[in-house]
């Protein structure tokens, strides 16, 4: 089975087909990143108007890549959110058409839980129970998967996701966006032991909490520049040193990522899962893979950069699954849901 799909919930317009749940065919991610960088994060009316543009050259592509034309093509699956309404209307609305004028079956899927799919395009795959770390620019989750219907959320942001402190931490100390990256690039040469910075301690120990940290992070800015809390915060970053932002960067990021591992240990010792997968794109840090390896007794396998962050053949991947399980959408029902949780 043959599954077309389509991402468009933030900045990533992209396409995938993916056969069988498990192989990609093609695969195309037409980021918006250089369009936002300029405004230090994603400006969602720009977002919406770059998602026209570049949506149907995008699925032309990654059909022609495949070599493949609609005959071949068995479903189409589209993100139906979370993510930015103007963002998943676009993506949802070529969907509906396509599947309307094509006559293929439509599977609208959960952004979210897509990123846990991208490590079923691993050679090998999890096997269940599954204990998933989903940490993404909204979202921080640690989920328990019995089966691909069945999961439990054991613990879930409080307040802002770990991608989104990152990405605001960078503002602070003056790196570009997206933070992620910029942050643990800066890391790599500072010392993560220059600002200590506290964990937040929740009544659900899987619970996560970003926003206290960054707001430590801040105070600790406003300190070593010599300034008090009223000095506005974009201007923090003229007075910082480049090693001055390599610390901060380095202490920020230990302290966010050791949260996340700590957590995850501790999921990993209470329900004895067969795999444990990360998905998401803060996924993608060296720091996060480096203490999970010494911390955790089974191997984790990671998807490569390309399909942490949001692409569109996890979403392919999902479909699939999803489709043994629900009857297609009608293209004429479909809506999105901006904020729809798992
Ligand atoms: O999954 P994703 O591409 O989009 C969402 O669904 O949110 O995740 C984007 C988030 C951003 O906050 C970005 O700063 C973060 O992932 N990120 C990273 C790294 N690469 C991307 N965070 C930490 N370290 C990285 N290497
Ligand atoms: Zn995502």
């Amino acid at each position: 089975m043959k599954i077309l799909g389509i991402e468009s919930s933030c900045d990533e317009t992209a396409a995938a087909i993916v056969e069988n749940g498990r192989s990609i065919m093609s695969n195309t991610i037409r980021s918006q990143i250089d369009i936002h960088k300029e405004y230090g994060g994603v400006v969602p009316e720009i977002a919406a108007r770059s998602h026209i543009e570049a949506i149907l050259p995008v699925i032309k592509e990654t059909l022609k890549k495949a070599s493949l034309g609609w005959d071949d093509i068995d479903a189409i699956a589209v993100t139906k959110g979370p993510g930015l309404v103007g963002s998943l209307l676009i993506g949802t609305l070529v969907a509906r058409t396509l599947a309307y004028v094509h006559k293929k079956p439509l599977y609208p899927i959960h952004h979210v839980q897509a990123h846990v799919y991208a490590n079923f395009l691993l050679p090998n795959i999890p096997v269940f129970p599954i204990l998933s770390l989903i940490v993404s620019g909204k979202h921080s989750q640690l989920v328990l998967f019995a089966s691909h219907e069945k999961y439990q959320i054991l613990g879930e942001t409080q307040d802002d996701a770990v991608g989104e402190a990152f990405d605001k931490v960078a503002k602070i100390i003056g790196l570009p966006y997206p933070g992620g990256p910029s942050v643990a690039h800066a890391a790599l040469d500072g010392d993560s032991t220059k600002y200590l910075l506290p964990k937040a301690k929740l009544q659900n120990p899987y619970d996560f909490s970003f926003s206290g940290l960054k707001t430590a992070l801040l105070r600790a800015v406003q300190r070593e520049v010599g300034v008090d809390i009223t000095f506005p915060s974009h201007k923090l970053s003229e007075r910082l040193t480049g090693s001055q932002q390599n610390d901060f960067a380095a202490s920020f990021q230990h302290t966010a990522i050791e949260t996340l591992v700590d957590k995850t240990v501790k999921a990993y010792g209470e329900y004895k899962p067969k795999s444990v997968v990360i998905a998401g794109g803060v996924g993608a840090n060296q720091e996060l893979r480096r203490q999970l390896a010494t911390r955790i007794p089974i191997k984790i396998e990671y998807p490569p950069i390309d399909l942490c962050t949001d692409n569109a053949a996890m979403i392919a991947a999902m479909g699939y699954y999803y489709a043994q399980h629900h009857s297609p959408t009608s293209p004429f029902d479909m809506v999105v849901l901006p904020s729809v949780s798992m």
